[in-house]
């Protein structure tokens, strides 16, 4: 295709702003899917995306409108997945930034666009969702307008749900939207923005040609790795993949299938090029996403560990921001701590895992990267409380902290710095975007958010808070390990580090819950929560007698030997902490997030 024709875009928003549903629209009235086909987000292909009606993965189409060849790319809106919305717009010349006509901008909304703005991009301000008997599409057409400094008419208002609007912002795309510039006669040059693992046909690596061009049956070099392979099938995905014959010019969006298995063959944000003819530079690529948020994954089941590694190195691959070592846990056994870019990114993992790869897992409590300055000048990075040194050898920690952004109703400022303020929060400054609507931007410890710090929010501003927030740094803070003892004996899947004023807290909370978890035992078993040689809270678990034998009033032997089978079996689920049998579900149940 001659790039002249081609308008590579995306669409940004706010998350539930309604972007798969217009994406969806313009399936349809591009004739790309038929209406007998259609379905509810079409382009949302993981169940787990269209269960929970989120996006998660960026999507990639061709849609040929008007003599014209459009890429459209769908990408998540929710903070966790930002790093997705910044591959793909490097992938694109404009952006249509997606604004909800009942709600108005939200958090995602200035987050996504600083983004758009950061990569050069054409944008496009679309109010969504007018069909709506609450829409305000003057007043927020204004209120966007300010925002991007725009004349409010210049603001598109279309229903993604109706239709109404969608065929004359196609036009609108391509009549604004810069056509992609490149060399065609120069060395090919394609970035990868995303590469899935399939079952049948190994790894399929998506990429956007910016010079040169790719060919069927060519040798292609991964500039990173320098591993080359042979292209085996290239084509454009609309919606399904469609085989080009012809290859991929400048500007052209698509797949390229090498038969390669290995996961780690086809690095996201690398560049590819003709092996024959190589470019001289890569590409520049992506900033590798850095994991936030760390955890233990163990499987219920000791011997599935083999299988839970390679689900991960699956996982990875498409997920790029993953990142894993193998740990072990003297209570859990063999598993990996694994890095994650937020809550939402931990559960859609562990769900991946367990649905797509049919794993059972317990998941430790989550933390983030704490550094521990000790007084001889040594410095480490605990991602693991377990890790944490004891003793009183530590000069200063430092903890990361966030510049977090709320925009809400200006009635909920009172209820918005209270929460902040109970989380240690500074507060930055506070704008007004309009009349009755308010932006406020507080440092906060990473550690204070990740947590339910936003079902707080949303619950004390009835829903209309919303929050984003992106790393600042570190600061020192008063940071304690608290252990969890069993009869004077650690147990490490329950330490956490946690600030000096809630350690207490935490303290009594979990010693609390093992009393009610863990079973009686031959001899009493003392709880303890403690820092260091200090104890900071004490429950107990009563000894009792636990004779299987003596319902059987001596007689039936072979009742007898059933029930001591019986008792066998349950013997095994269990994990001996010193001399104490705790169940399995004890820590599945103790270390639940809720
Ligand atoms: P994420 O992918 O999770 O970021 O969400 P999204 O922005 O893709 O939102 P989605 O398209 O899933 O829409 C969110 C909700 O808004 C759904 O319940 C849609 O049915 C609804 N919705 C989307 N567009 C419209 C619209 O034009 N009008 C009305 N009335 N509802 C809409």
């Amino acid at each position: 295709t001659d790039p002249a024709l081609i308008r590579n875009f995306c669409i940004i928003a706010h998350i539930d702003h309604g972007k798969s549903t217009l994406a969806d629209r313009m399936l349809q009235i591009t004739g790309v899917v038929d209406d007998r086909s259609m379905r509810a987000q079409y382009l949302d292909r993981m169940d787990i995306e269209r269960e929970r009606g989120i996006t998660i993965k960026s999507q990639a189409v061709r849609l040929p409108w008007d003599g014209h060849v459009l890429n459209m790319i769908d990408t998540p809106g929710h903070v966790d997945f930002t790093y997705e919305v910044s591959r793909s717009l490097q992938a694109c010349e404009g952006a249509i930034l997606l604004v909800d006509a009942a709600q108005g901008i939200e958090a995602q909304t200035l987050a996504n666009l600083y983004l758009a703005m950061s990569a050069d991009l054409h944008i496009i301000p679309v109010l969504n969702k007018i069909d709506l008997p609450a829409a305000q599409p003057e007043k927020f057409a204004e209120e966007l307008a300010g925002l991007i400094g725009c004349d409010p008419s210049d603001v598109l208002k279309v229903s993604g749900k109706t239709g109404e609007g969608v065929r004359e912002l196609l036009d609108h795309v391509v009549s604004t939207v810069p056509a992609p510039v490149g060399d065609a006669d120069a060395p090919a040059r394609a970035l990868i923005f995303d590469s899935v693992y399939d079952t049948y046909r190994g790894v399929v690596t998506y990429v956007r040609v910016v010079d040169g061009h790719l060919g069927k049956r060519e040798r292609i070099l991964m500039m990173s790795t320098n591993a080359t392979h042979e292209t085996l099938e290239i084509g454009v995905i609309s919606p399904e993949p469609k085989p080009a014959d012809l290859g991929l010019g400048v500007g052209e969006v698509g797949y390229l299938i090498t038969g390669v298995k290995d996961v780690r063959q086809s690095r996201v944000g690398d560049t590819v090029t003709a092996a024959a003819k190589p470019a001289g530079e890569m590409l520049a690529g992506y900033e590798h996403p850095k994991p936030m948020v760390f955890s233990g994954l163990y499987p219920i089941d000791g011997d599935e560990y083999p299988e839970l590694r390679e689900a991960l190195d699956k996982l990875q691959l498409n997920d790029a921001a993953l990142i894993y070592e193998p740990e072990t846990s003297a209570a859990l056994g063999f598993g990996f701590r694994v890095g994650f870019l937020g809550l939402l990114h931990m559960e859609i993992v562990r769900e991946r895992l367990e649905r797509e790869f049919g794993l059972s897992l317990i998941s430790t409590a989550p933390n983030v990267v704490y550094r521990v300055v000790m007084e001889d000048g040594k410095e480490l990075d605990v991602t693991n409380p377990s890790e944490f040194p004891s003793g009183g050898k530590i000069a200063q920690v430092f903890e990361p902290v966030t510049k977090s952004t709320i925009l809400a109703p200006s009635e909920f400022i009172g209820a918005i710095m209270e929460i902040c303020q109970g989380r240690r929060g500074q507060l930055l400054g506070m704008d007004y975007l309009s009349e009755d609507r308010v932006e406020i931007r507080y440092t906060l410890p990473l550690g204070e958010i990740i947590f339910d710090f936003f079902d707080q929010l949303k619950s004390r501003t009835r829903g209309y808070a919303s929050l984003d927030y992106e790393p600042a740094g570190e600061q020192e803070a008063d940071l304690v390990k608290v252990d969890i003892l069993l009869q004077g004996e650690a147990v490490d899947a329950f330490s956490a580090i946690v600030h000096k004023d809630k350690a207490y807290t935490y303290g009594v909370d979990m010693a609390k819950k093992l009393r009610e978890l863990i079973p009686r035992q031959q001899f009493e078993v003392p709880i303890q929560a403690a820092i260091g040689a200090r104890v900071i809270a004490r429950e107990n678990i009563r000894a009792i007698r636990k004779d299987v034998l003596a319902k059987c009033y001596g007689g039936d032997i072979s009742r007898k030997r059933k029930l001591l089978e019986k008792q066998k079996e349950g013997k095994k689920r269990m994990k001996m902490v010193g001399r104490v049998e705790v169940p399995q579900e004890a820590f599945v149940a103790a270390l639940a997030t809720d």
